[in-house]
Formats: C-alpha cells, structure tokens, sequence
C-alpha cells in the first residue's frame, strides 16, 4: 500500500455546467441558448431530452451547496449561462440572471468554497447563432462584452476564472460533425469557430484584467494521440497545438495551417488577433477521460472531427475496458498528457474535469455502490500525483461532476455524478464515490495498492 500525499494548497473540486444542471430554461428572463433548439429537433438528443429541468439546480442551490460542503470540496467550477446575462447575447445585462450568480457565489463563499465560474460552457445565446454564431467575428466582440458585465459583478469574490470550457467541442461537434449544437457540418466554418473562440477568449481575458481579476485561464480537453508518428503529428495538430500553440506561442502551428487549405484559406485571422489570444494565462485547465488511438491507413476519408486528417482512422484497444461512454480506461493518458504540456509549453496546470459515466443506480438498501467509478477516480488521481512527481506543476483536480446531469447528446442516459440524481422526484443520493472522495479531499491524498 502506498499513499500519496498532494501539495500543501491543492484544490479538490467538483464541477457542473449551467446547461447542464440548472433547468429553470424559461426564467427570470433567461433567453433561448443554443442546446435549446437543438434538443427541439427530433433524433438530435436520446429520446429528444433537454436541458429544460435538468436537475432543477436553479431552484435547489442551497441543497446542492450543502452537498459539496459535506463532501468537503474546497473549490466548485460551474458556469454562467450567457443567455441568462444577456438574452440575446449583447446589450444590457438582465438583472435576474445577474443576481442568480451573485447569490450564487455569495452562498460559497459563506460555505468556505473558491468560486471558480467558466464564462462559456457551450449555451450560445440563440440570437447569436442566427447571426452566424461562432464562425463569425462579432460572436468573439461580444463575448467580451459580456465578460466585462459578468465581472464587474463578480470579481470582487471570484479569483479564478475560465473564459471558455472545451473550445475543441464548440467548434467540432458544434460545426463538422453536427453532433452537438448547433448542429451544423462545414468543416471550414469549424476552423473559423476555433479562431474566433480563440478571439473571445483573447478579449474576455482583457476585460477580466480589466476588471481586476486574478487568476485568468481557459479550459481545454486535449485529445492525448496514441499511435503512429505521422498519424499523431497530424491530428495532434488540429485537435491540439491548434489551441496551445496561439495562446501560449502567438501562432497557429504552419502544418495545420496547410493540412486544412481545402477547408479555408484562413483569411479570418486579422493582424493583432494572435496578440489578444496569446495573452499570457495564469493557469491552463484540462478536461481529460480517455486518449485517442490513431493509425495512418491510405484512402481513408477525414474523420469528421478532425479537419485535415484523410488517410488517417481511430482505433480503440480490446484489452482496455470501458465506461458506459464506451471510453476506454487509460490512466496513462493522463500522465503523458500533463507531462507533454509541461515539456511543450512549461504553463502551470489544473485537471478541471476528469470522470466516468456509469449507470449504478440505488440497491435495495438505497445506496448507489459505483465501485467502478472509484477505481477510475482512484486511478487518475494517481496518475496526477505521478505528474507532479514528475515535475508538473499541477494545482487542483476537480471530479466531473458533482451530480448526474443532461449528457448533452445522449441526454440522462449517461450518468457521470459522484452523486446520484432521482430526475423524477430530484431527489439527490450521495453515492459511494462522494464518500471515497472526500476521503481523498480529508487527506490530501489517497492510498493505493
Ligand atoms: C466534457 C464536457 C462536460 C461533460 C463531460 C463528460 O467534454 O465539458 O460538459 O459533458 O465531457
């Protein structure tokens, strides 16, 4: 048995986002986001489920606070719904949606826990999106704008903050697949998403700067690319060095630049529009659950989410199990992930959303014994404490996600909270997993065989 000490001043979380949690769609004012409508179109979401009540978080604050207080969280990572700020993405802020956040951060902070917001978690006002959304410039103005409202609110009592959660999801699933709203699938108008995402980011940091924050970040979710070399280099390009690369050296990478000529001729980059993105940043935040396996195979066509990658498959490994997301179960990806950023691009870090989706739901007794998802946590908390071991500077680890919630795509089928979610009576039940993780948080640390 060895135990495993973490840092003085490590932060153990949980995180959520608004969509995906709040429910309460249609109040105080709140406009219509993005997954609104696309959860309307039959055949979008499992069984044409929607975020509308979702785990009714709008109402239940206090409950869920409650939870993270007797798990023993010292910080809590949740978003801000845009289109509860601005229903229509610009103009003046709508006073309820400000107030639900400032009570919000005023009831963690009373609770002892760091309030850590992400500006974007994906709910893009609907309005916007009818004016072209992402693949558009003025979308990146106007998220300035917007993190210049939400902070002045804000940031007296918020340090940390995350401009954007997974731009690689909001431009790729949002605009080549099609898989995630707003549905649409034009490859070209992803890779323009991605510089504009970039944008915003880029100016939602001058604004918070602006207003006196602390600690500013963006959250991404690299895909850690096993397998052959050339396979690797190309599509670590377009899922990877295509984020790291203009925020943290002021250039997109010239080899993803020529693989993806037949998408774009890359005209919307605009001189100055690399100085805003690569701001320095006080910390980079990163999802991660799995690796991505990639061979070179000729003839191959471009697999959707990667613009520029023809002649190029996915894999996944037999012997690895998997989660209910049929995700296979690596540890290592993580280790080598963290490692690879430190070497690359030498930017403290903190693992803001790492978990796993099981179906375990109550036994007889009521309690919900998710072992499986205990020997996932268990064994990626590891391999953090391995990165450090390693020289990473790693500052905090927040589980994804404090409850069950909307799976976006695959709606309440996939359940990935350390606690359990009664959807029909909202009901919360703490599952075996919180246990073991505040046990983790108790010690700083955790032991392993
Ligand atoms: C991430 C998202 C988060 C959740 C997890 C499972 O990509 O940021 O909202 O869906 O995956």
């Amino acid at each position: 048995m060895q135990q495993f000490h973490f840092p003085e001043g490590f932060l153990w979380g949980t995180a959520t986002a608004s969509y995906q949690i709040e429910g309460a769609a249609a109040e105080d004012g709140r406009g219509q986001s993005i997954w609104d409508r696309f959860s309307d179109i039959p055949g979008k979401t499992w069984r044409g489920q929607s975020g509308r009540v979702a785990c009714d978080h709008y109402h239940r604050v206090d409950e869920d606070i409650d939870l993270m207080r007797s798990m023993g969280v010292d910080t809590y990572r949740f978003s801000i719904a845009w289109p509860r700020i601005q229903p229509d993405g610009s103009g003046p802020a709508n006073p309820a949606g400000l107030d639900f956040y400032d009570r919000l951060v005023d009831k963690l902070v009373a609770a002892g826990i760091k309030p850590m917001p992400t500006l974007y978690h994906w709910d893009l006002p609907l309005t916007l999106e009818n004016l072209g959304g992402w693949p558009v410039r003025d979308t990146a103005e106007r998220f300035g704008e917007y993190a210049a409202i939400v902070a002045s609110r804000l940031v007296d009592r918020v340090e940390t903050w995350w401009t954007l959660n997974e731009p690689w999801c909001s431009a790729y699933l949002g605009y080549a697949n099609g898989h995630h709203a707003p549905g649409r699938t034009e490859p070209g108008a992803a890779l323009a998403a991605v510089h504009h995402l970039l944008l915003g980011h880029g100016l939602a940091t001058q604004a918070l700067r602006a207003a006196g924050a602390e600690q500013v970040s963006i959250v991404l979710n690299p895909s850690h690319c096993r397998g052959d070399e050339d396979a690797v280099q190309v599509v670590d390009g377009v899922a990877n060095r295509i984020f790291f690369d203009p925020l943290l050296k002021g250039a997109y990478p010239e080899d993803v630049v020529a693989n993806t000529r037949s998408h774009t001729d890359w005209g919307f980059v605009q001189d100055g529009d690399l100085e805003t993105i690569s701001q320095p940043i006080d910390l980079l935040g990163v999802n991660y659950y799995t690796p991505t396996w990639l061979r070179s195979k000729a003839g191959a066509p471009e697999i959707d989410v990667f613009p520029g990658s023809a002649g190029i498959e996915g894999w996944t490994p037999e012997e690895l199990p998997v989660t209910d997301m049929g995700w296979p179960i690596d540890a290592s990806g993580l280790f080598d992930l963290l490692v690879r950023i430190h070497k690359d691009y030498g930017v403290p870090v903190m693992v803001t959303e790492n978990g796993a989706a099981y179906p375990t739901g109550p036994n007889e007794a009521g309690e919900v014994v998710d072992t499986e998802r205990i020997e996932y946590l268990r064994s990626h908390i590891g391999a953090v404490h391995d990165a450090i071991g390693a020289g990473v500077d790693v500052r905090g680890y927040t589980a994804w996600s404090l409850m069950d919630n909307f799976e976006w795509a695959f709606g309440y089928d996939k359940r990935f909270g350390l606690v359990y979610v009664d959807y029909a009576t909202q009901r919360r039940i703490p599952k075996a997993s919180a246990k073991f993780y505040s046990d983790v948080i108790a010690a700083n640390g955790l032991e392993l065989d």
